[in-house]
């Protein structure tokens, strides 16, 4: 016979949270969000955590470099899809890797060849007038001169002029030196009242620009997820298929760690994918594994050597396995089995899994909610798909602005290696949706929002981090009635 689960399967709306004692010093102000993104010893520290818990999904809709970019200013990581070639993977972590925060590499450059006639169309182009100029016009070869919009008189200047003959050159320039820090950039720009401060080696070669405007972004930004040469931090997708060509390859781009994008994690060939990239790198390639519902297929991938796992099968707003197989489980319930097995691991060994709940998150309650039931982040793919750093077009529909949002078991990802059978590339039937979402501006406007009531949740039941959040929290199952009783109602809504 089946093994019969007691307990019904349950959603993160059918509960509610008690309020605890809140403290006098339980203010949001005083809240961190910090939280473990990798496994850890008791008493030691994880060898890598977020600034704050959120994390953006491994899929085609959300996670390209522009939204991790975004995300990690705000101190979250983004996992970049991996339903991608290796290349094309591999460039977009790259592109982060390559930024330090700050520290910009010249996006558009020219030569002293070129005419004031191109240098305008290009500033119209790009919306900017700033240009290094250097000898073959790539971002990075011999710095030349720069050239600004005060370098010439549109109107007077003849089109055919050359940059050679207007730009400021090099010998009239401030630059900063290789290895430079941003403070020391800074400083530079204060003196000097400079806007740009263009930063070389020790051959005259572009290496960086670092804006006045930026550095005052960065301030804006305290909790910027950086590594230890401040450069964002960012993780990526891999597959049970061709890790042993992918895993190489986002490494050496500068992966600070990896996951396994899998609907179903319990499965031998993701103990495969996370026991090759152990035995290749040792502890020095992290790699999180998921996603699971239960005790069973969390301390699997524990023992398999996952750094994190990843738990929700089903949940997703673009997800329709619970329809086509019948397989899932609702996320709340998921959560507090997997924290439960998780907690009494802890308590075995001494060595802190920590748990990402993946899916299903509407409301920014239930972030509160994924927490408070013992979760140390949260992964989201329809919640940063709406902003403008999502890599899909914005579109007016009916009036209203959306963005497109598909899932990756949908016909437009084809990202079959998720939904791998053991039987190779095939597609029978669909296990995600083609859709929209309403579109919400920018990420982190959203994310400042969403974070406040998470910190306001977090004192209302006594907890000044997520630690005490997990402590703290007191849960309740709520009826339907409650549920209707929770909004507004018997009111007329303006
Ligand atoms: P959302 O935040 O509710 O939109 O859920 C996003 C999560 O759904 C992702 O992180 C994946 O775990 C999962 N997912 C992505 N694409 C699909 C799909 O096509 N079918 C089922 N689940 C999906």
């Amino acid at each position: 016979m089946a093994y019969h689960y007691e307990d019904v399967s349950r959603t993160f709306s059918e509960y509610l949270l008690i309020p605890n004692l809140t403290r006098k010093d339980c203010l949001p102000s005083n809240v961190s969000l910090v939280t473990p993104l990798t496994k850890f010893k008791k008493g030691q520290k994880p060898a890598l955590h977020l600034n704050i818990p959120l994390a953006s999904a491994i899929m085609q809709s959300v996670s390209n470099d522009v939204l991790a970019t975004a995300l990690a200013k705000c101190g979250g990581i983004s996992f970049i899809f991996c339903a991608q070639s290796i290349e094309s993977e591999a460039e977009m972590v790259r592109k982060l890797k390559k930024t330090k925060a700050g520290f910009v590499v010249s996006a558009t450059n020219v030569t002293p060849e070129t005419t004031l006639g191109e240098v305008i169309a290009l500033r119209d182009k790009v919306g900017y007038s700033t240009m290094p100029v250097t000898e073959d016009g790539s971002a990075t070869s011999k710095l030349l001169g720069i050239v600004t919009s005060r370098d010439y008189r549109e109107s007077r200047d003849p089109l055919d002029k050359k940059v050679k003959d207007f730009m400021t050159p090099f010998s009239r320039l401030i630059v900063g030196q290789e290895g430079v820090s941003l403070k020391e950039a800074n400083d530079i720009i204060w003196e000097h009242k400079l806007n740009t401060l263009p930063i070389i080696d020790n051959k005259q070669n572009l290496l960086y620009l670092v804006f006045r405007k930026d550095y005052e972004e960065h301030k804006k930004n305290p909790d910027e997820l950086l590594d230890s040469q401040k450069r964002f931090v960012v993780g990526a997708g891999v597959n049970t298929r061709d890790y042993a060509e992918r895993v190489p390859a986002l490494v050496e781009a500068g992966a600070d760690i990896l996951c396994v994008d899998s609907s179903d994690g319990y499965s031998e060939w993701q103990k495969q994918t996370i026991e090759y990239v152990k035995k290749q790198y040792g502890d020095k390639v992290k790699i999180g594994g998921g996603n699971v519902v239960d005790r069973e297929g969390f301390l699997f991938l524990v023992d398999a050597g996952a750094d994190f796992v990843k738990v929700g099968i089903g949940g997703g707003s673009i997800c329709i396995t619970r329809e086509q197989k019948g397989i899932g489980r609702g996320q709340a319930s998921a959560v507090i089995d997997v924290v439960k097995a998780r907690d009494e691991y802890y308590k075995k060994t001494g060595i802190y899994v920590p748990i990402c709940s993946d899916g299903g998150i509407v409301h920014d309650n239930h972030i509160a909610m994924a927490l408070a039931m013992g979760a140390d982040f949260v992964m989201m793919g329809r919640y940063f798909a709406r902003f403008d750093e999502s890599p899909t077009k914005k579109l007016k529909i009916n009036n209203n602005f959306v963005k497109e949002y598909w899932g990756e078991g949908s016909e437009r990802a084809r990202n079959w290696e998720r939904y791998d059978s053991g039987e190779g590339k095939k597609l029978t039937f669909e296990e995600g949706v083609d859709s929209f979402v309403p579109y919400a501006g920018k990420l982190k406007d959203n994310v400042v929002v969403s974070l406040a009531k998470i910190k306001s949740t977090m004192c209302s039941c006594g907890a000044n981090t997520i630690a005490e959040f997990h402590r703290n929290a007191r849960i309740t199952l709520i009826s339907a009635t409650s549920i209707t009783e929770g909004g507004a109602h018997d009111v007329i809504l303006k």
